[in-house]
């Protein structure tokens, strides 16, 4: 295994073992499960908004009988007055037992990481990497289809800016996955991720055309097109509302697909799509619950998971 138990800054943290062991650690995390945090505060710093995984790694600290200190708003915290990311850390080192940190810089996770002797866990760093939201992807997959092998994963949308996309196409590069590409031009998956996951022996193909990938998809993990991450606002109008996805996908999906997505959403999937049985994204949203309670029991070590 390749992970330190100290940090989860990058899915590249860990290695396929480490994935699964997680995901089986998850699994015991169920609401019959006895809270071991009697005592450790958890410190959510986020310097970027959040519903999900700001509240459900609080709820996920709290179901574990810790508590939880932390912001949602940067401006009514001492970075307004100009104090740095680092000291800013090295403050909350002394406050709590363990630290998640959404940035909207890249990077900033490995900053917070360093300046720390508490774990740190990367909730979201700009346009990088969302690795335990990746392992929550994960955790819903496996729940479904009982496997990741012999899966053809289709990433419609936002795969440039898309933190998710980038994490868990990596993750998935593990397995014995097909992934599609599904993006406007302006918006396609970075040339150096593609070029990664061939290397790593994974079939990648790229189109602009979502009805193309339909009958082969296993699952169609769709993505928001972030406004805030375009310097321009022509740039942004150019692509916004490129995929609108509705009932009629359906006819021609593959049996079995499966819909899921990050969330927010906001056109991309039509709410008509929300009573189908393809779509799991909100049950994906609850699976950070026993996700979260793992990695914060594992991180905090308190669960044998040797
Ligand atoms: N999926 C996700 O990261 O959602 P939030 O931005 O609401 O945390």
């Amino acid at each position: 295994m390749a992970w330190n138990h100290k940090d989860l800054i990058s899915i590249k943290d860990l290695d396929k073992q480490d994935i699964l062991h997680i995901l089986d650690v998850a699994k015991r995390m169920g609401p019959g499960y006895t809270p071991v945090a009697d005592g450790k505060i958890l410190a959510t710093l986020f310097f970027e908004p959040s519903t999900r995984t700001r509240l459900s790694f609080e709820a996920a600290m709290h179901r574990l009988g810790g508590n939880v200190i932390g912001f949602a708003d940067s401006s009514n915290t001492s970075v307004a007055k100009g104090e740095t990311l680092s000291d800013t850390i090295r403050i909350v080192d002394g406050y709590a037992d363990i630290i998640v940190i959404r940035h909207p810089r890249e990077g900033s996770a490995k900053t917070a990481a360093e300046a720390a002797s508490i774990p740190v866990v990367n909730g979201g760093d700009g346009i990088n990497e969302h690795p335990t939201q990746t392992l929550l992807d994960l955790y819903t997959i496996q729940e479904t289809f009982g496997k990741f092998d012999g899966l053809t994963v289709a990433f419609v949308g936002d795969l440039k800016f898309g933190r998710t996309v980038h994490s868990l196409s990596y993750a998935l590069s593990h397995f014995d996955t097909k992934l599609c590409f599904v993006a406007p031009e302006s918006l396609r998956m970075p040339e150096h991720y593609v070029s990664m996951l061939q290397r790593k022996g994974i079939e990648v193909t790229e189109t602009a055309d979502l009805k193309s990938v339909l009958p082969i998809a296993d699952v169609l993990y769709v993505t928001r097109i972030q406004k805030e991450r375009f310097m321009k606002p022509e740039d942004y109008d150019k692509v916004k509302g490129y995929y609108r996805l509705g009932k009629e996908i359906l006819q021609d999906a593959k049996e079995g697909m499966k819909i899921l997505h990050p969330l927010p959403r906001v056109d991309e999937i039509n709410l008509e799509l929300d009573e189908a049985e393809q779509s799991i994204y909100f049950k994906q949203a609850h699976n950070g619950i026993p996700v979260r309670k793992a990695l914060l029991a594992m991180l905090l070590g308190l669960v044998d998971d040797a």
